[in-house]
């Protein structure tokens, strides 16, 4: 078997030994002569996957229980519409922080409801930073404040949580989910696509308030509605199934690997040396302020660029592949989710090394 350290974006690495829980389970899941893929959504067996994987993930975000952990479909950004049909008022004011690609993709979006307020928007900076939030001008009435907690593309990850006076602050927390401690309870929704640190693509998470679920007009799709989802635990219609029950199973190995205080732990190690690696360089640099680089998606430029293509194409050989950086940023993207071990980075940072050393 030769596995390569895959840096993708999205859809990322799946740690192993889930994988090979998987491929055991596969032709005979738990004994019911069947594949998870082939049973009952409402059967037995699949109910009691569906509910281990909630009580597993509120235990590894210590989910208060006045928020509602849902199940669902449509990816990340069928939330950038979901999240403004639910909170907001038709043409009622929503206030967006824009620091970078996807904080713009869901402006686009609630725009087609709602009166958005740019409460502060980095692009002069080419999204290298986050304005200072004295100088974000917020709308006290705002149905809610909207926030790209990491944004994947940019390399960019808030390390303060905003001050909201009241209003509730919904994150798009897709590329940073379970990557480091949060305090749910700060937020009034949260939302990620699962196919980074979560499982397989198919699946979207939403964790959301209790008193935030039930607002939506008449006329949204039941299926666009947060109350669908609450009053039939996910099921309403049949959901992703196979991609619910790998979250389930990378929930378990988080847990057994210490939980997310360990895994942040891990996470900080991993990015302290691939950051420490580009600004000993020469060769390499981030252009992203210290004070909000990601410790999920490392993007590095090299000062030459007529190098890109022979970096790629040997460090691709050399096993470590999808280093591309995204067409709008340029250069080369790490992207170090939870299951991209230390192994992979410090492979990584060797091969930039003796890259920059055969190339002087
Ligand atoms: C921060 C962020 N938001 C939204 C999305 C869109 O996710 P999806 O493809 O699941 O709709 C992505 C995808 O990579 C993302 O990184």
């Amino acid at each position: 078997m030769s596995r390569v350290h895959n840096f993708s974006a999205g859809p990322s690495a799946i740690p192993l030994e889930v994988l090979t829980k998987i491929q055991n389970d596969l032709s005979d899941w738990g004994g019911n002569g069947m594949s998870v893929m082939e049973a009952s959504h409402r059967g037995e067996s699949f109910t009691q996957v569906a509910e281990k994987a909630e009580s597993d993930l509120r235990a590894l975000l210590n989910v208060p229980d006045n928020y509602h952990v849902l199940f669902l479909q449509g990816g990340a950004t069928l939330q950038f519409s979901m999240v403004a049909l639910n909170l907001a008022a038709k043409n009622k004011t929503v206030d967006y922080a824009i620091t970078g690609s996807w904080g713009n993709k869901a402006v686009k979006e609630a725009s087609k409801f709602n009166k958005v307020n740019i409460v502060c928007d980095s692009k002069a900076d080419n999204y290298t930073s986050i304005i200072d939030e004295k100088d974000w001008r917020k709308d006290p009435d705002a149905a809610y404040l909207h926030i790209t907690e990491n944004e994947t593309i940019g390399g960019v990850e808030y390390s303060f949580m905003p001050k909201s006076n009241g209003v509730p602050i919904v994150s798009d927390m897709s590329s940073s989910i379970l990557s480091r401690e949060i305090n749910v309870s700060d937020y009034g929704l949260i939302y990620a696509g699962a196919q980074k640190n979560i499982g397989p693509a198919g699946l979207t998470l939403v964790i959301v308030r209790d008193d935030l679920v039930g607002q939506a007009a008449n006329d949204v799709p039941s299926l666009m509605n947060y109350k669908t989802y609450v009053d039939s635990g996910s099921m309403s219609n049949t959901p992703p199934t196979f991609s619910w029950y790998v979250a389930g199973l990378v929930f378990e190995y988080l847990i057994d690997l210490g939980g997310i205080k360990a895994i942040e732990k891990t996470n900080i190690i991993k990015s302290d040396l691939l950051y420490n690696c580009i600004d000993e360089s020469m060769l390499y640099f981030n252009p992203v302020k210290n004070d909000c680089r990601s410790r999920m998606n490392i993007p590095f430029l090299l000062n030459d660029e007529s190098l890109e293509k022979k970096f790629l194409h040997e460090s691709n050989q050399a096993g470590l592949v999808n280093l591309k950086g995204h067409r709008s940023v340029g250069g080369m993207r790490a992207s170090i989710y939870n299951a991209v071990g230390i192994d992979a980075v410090s492979d990584l940072i060797a091969f930039m090394q003796q890259f920059e050393i055969d190339n002087k």
